[in-house]
């Protein structure tokens, strides 16, 4: 965190000399949303839409080089169009916010911190050259959702919060996020981890796994995840043999090093607090150094992950258990998500490089210069139908799932907000709004009380730390008889339920690794 504050005030102090004479003026070089649409109020994004971002160091002295992201992450542009589809959805709706129109500005946060301080200021600032607010006193932004990982949410939360902007995140699970004191405006559609490290150490010391090994992911993530798991495994019994760190862009003798100690390790199981991006490195590293056989034990980040399952890949991590958070259906998105593509906005860059990204093909076949293999130009009439990827995958509608959820319930406190309706019982000492006034800080105050029903039926209510109550599956990849890994729903936490009634395991049989197949036995052990 020391390191992130360098960051911070380096940015402040740079463009601070430059603005002293005008207090209305811009932190940083305005960062343009990749998507947006105006309407009267208006819902930021961040989503991490590439995850390698070039940093160079900052000298103290100068302007730092603008940023510039590389890879493109499909899964996080369905984030971004879920957050659009749930926003047309709802300015179609005719209960609720009727008459209202709501507009997006969505922008990447590289997954990087540096990059979501550059998007938290986009967010306040807007395209005008302002702080906090634009010079009319509004802010650009009513709320906003995102971002993809802890850290990135902290940095954005950390600069939101003194201008009361709320920040609903559908992915950061980081329990340090629950602080109340730290974080006055920060709310989440995803559990804290708080609840998944507990259920971890209660699932490893319910199989009889009373010595393991821990590998977690060297930022806030894995950092907070494994310190809370690390403590309630203490209390349940069981012994942690090693603790090792890493980073998917770690140097490759740090992972191999990493991977060397699971090897050598006299513990079978090993707990993996890693988001999916380290588990992709560590899996390539497990597969060169022929590590197999091991009880792997996962965090949501990766435990339902199609690109970790390949037949290759799941070599080494079949009989995996871990657990992820409920799926659900969102009736219509496949058939939005499948309308996406540069016919929408033919200028629009994200678009196109989405559609050259997914169809392996290019636009501008000129710029081919870079000596990498030659590319079919795209006719972008290319079809999304027959393409099978995260971005077009609806099947198991999980955190996109919380993007949806984050959406309607900024519009559900926006409603409230408007039509002066008061939750949980605080009486009428509070302001109503009339559309052209909206300030999010009431925003935030509403959001607080929220409590409705999605189509699905699911219930939204955010605790006092803007928590959603913690239900999970325990998930287990197993083989199908095609051979390929699937991911089977074998159990159930709900951390509402009294202590003891919490884990409920269904009677279906749980592949260990090795892929013995196995009915777990009640009489054994009880949760
Ligand atoms: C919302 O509806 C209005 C009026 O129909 C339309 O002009 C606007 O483009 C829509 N906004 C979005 C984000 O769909
Ligand atoms: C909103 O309404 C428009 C016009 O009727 C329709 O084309 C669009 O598909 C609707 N969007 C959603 C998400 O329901
Ligand atoms: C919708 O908004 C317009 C413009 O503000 C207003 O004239 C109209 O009466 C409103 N309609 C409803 C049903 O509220
Ligand atoms: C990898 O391990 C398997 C099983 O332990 C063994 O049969 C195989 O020969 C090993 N391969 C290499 C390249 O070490
Ligand atoms: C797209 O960009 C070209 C060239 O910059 C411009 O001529 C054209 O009007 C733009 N089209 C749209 C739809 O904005
Ligand atoms: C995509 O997945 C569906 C369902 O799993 C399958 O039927 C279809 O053949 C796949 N398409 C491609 C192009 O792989
Ligand atoms: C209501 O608005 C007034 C004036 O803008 C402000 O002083 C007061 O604190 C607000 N009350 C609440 C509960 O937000
Ligand atoms: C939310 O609303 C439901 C139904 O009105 C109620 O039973 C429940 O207690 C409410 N939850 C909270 C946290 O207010």
């Amino acid at each position: 965190m020391q390191l992130l504050w360098v960051v911070v005030v380096g940015v402040l102090g740079v463009f601070g000399a430059e603005g002293e004479q005008a207090l209305c003026r811009i932190l940083g070089s305005p960062e343009f949303p990749l998507l947006s649409k105006e309407g009267d109020v208006t819902i930021g994004g961040a989503f991490s839409i590439h995850t390698k971002i070039t940093e160079t160091p900052l000298s103290f002295t100068e302007t730092p080089p603008p940023l510039t992201c590389s890879s493109m992450n499909l899964q996080d542009v369905h984030f971004a169009q879920t957050m659009i589809f749930a926003i047309e959805e709802i300015n179609n709706s005719t209960s609720l916010l009727p008459n209202i129109s709501i507009g997006y500005r969505i922008y990447d946060s590289c997954g990087s911190t540096l990059s979501s301080m550059h998007v938290a200021m986009a967010l306040m600032n807007g395209q005008e050259r302002t702080v906090g607010k634009t010079c009319s006193g509004q802010s650009a932004v009513h709320a906003i959702i995102g971002a993809s990982d802890s850290s990135s949410t902290i940095v954005m939360s950390r600069s939101t919060g003194a201008f009361q902007i709320p920040v609903i995140s559908h992915y950061a699970t980081c329990a340090c996020l629950s602080n109340r004191k730290e974080f006055p405006s920060f709310f989440r559609t995803i559990p804290s981890d708080f609840y998944q490290s507990r259920a971890l150490a209660q699932l490893v010391k319910h199989f009889g796994w009373t010595w393991v090994g821990a590998v977690r992911s060297d930022n806030d993530y894995g950092n907070n995840g494994m310190a809370t798991f690390v403590e309630a495994a203490g209390l349940e019994g069981v012994c942690i043999e090693y603790s090792e760190a890493i980073l998917w862009n770690s140097p490759r003798e740090q992972i191999a090093r990493v991977v060397e100690v699971i090897g050598r390790a006299s513990s079978r199981v090993v707990v993996a607090f890693v988001t999916q991006w380290e588990m992709d490195v560590l899996l390539e590293e497990a597969l060169a150094q022929n590590l197999t056989g091991l009880q792997w034990v996962g965090s949501e980040s990766w435990i339902t992950v199609d690109r970790l399952a390949t037949r290759r890949r799941s070599a080494v991590l079949s009989g995996a258990l871990g657990f992820t958070i409920s799926k659900s259906k969102i009736p219509g998105l496949r058939e939005f998500l499948l309308r996406v593509g540069p016919a929408q906005d033919p200028n629009n860059t994200l678009l196109r490089e989405f559609w050259e990204v997914t169809f392996s093909c290019r636009f501008s076949p000129q710029e081919e210069s870079d000596g990498g293999p030659s590319q079919s130009q795209c006719s972008g009439s290319e079809r999304l139908e027959e393409i099978n990827n995260s971005f077009t995958d609806t099947s198991e509608l999980r955190f996109s799932n919380n993007v949806y959820k984050a959406v309607y319930a900024v519009a559900h406190s926006i409603h409230d907000l408007l039509t002066c309706t008061h939750g949980k019982g605080q009486g009428g000492n509070r302001n109503c709004s009339d559309r052209d006034s909206i300030e999010p800080g009431q925003v935030l105050r509403y959001l607080r009380d929220v409590n409705f029903t999605m189509k699905s039926g699911e219930r939204v209510y955010f605790d006092e730390n803007g928590d959603p109550t913690a239900t999970y599956e325990l998930m287990n990849w197993q083989r199908d008889q095609a051979g390929e890994t699937v991911f089977v729903t074998v159990g159930n936490y709900d951390a509402s339920l009294p202590n003891g009634d919490q884990f409920s395991m269904n009677r279906i049989k749980i592949a260990w690794a090795g892929n013995s197949l196995k009915v777990h036995s009640y009489t054994e052990n009880t949760w």
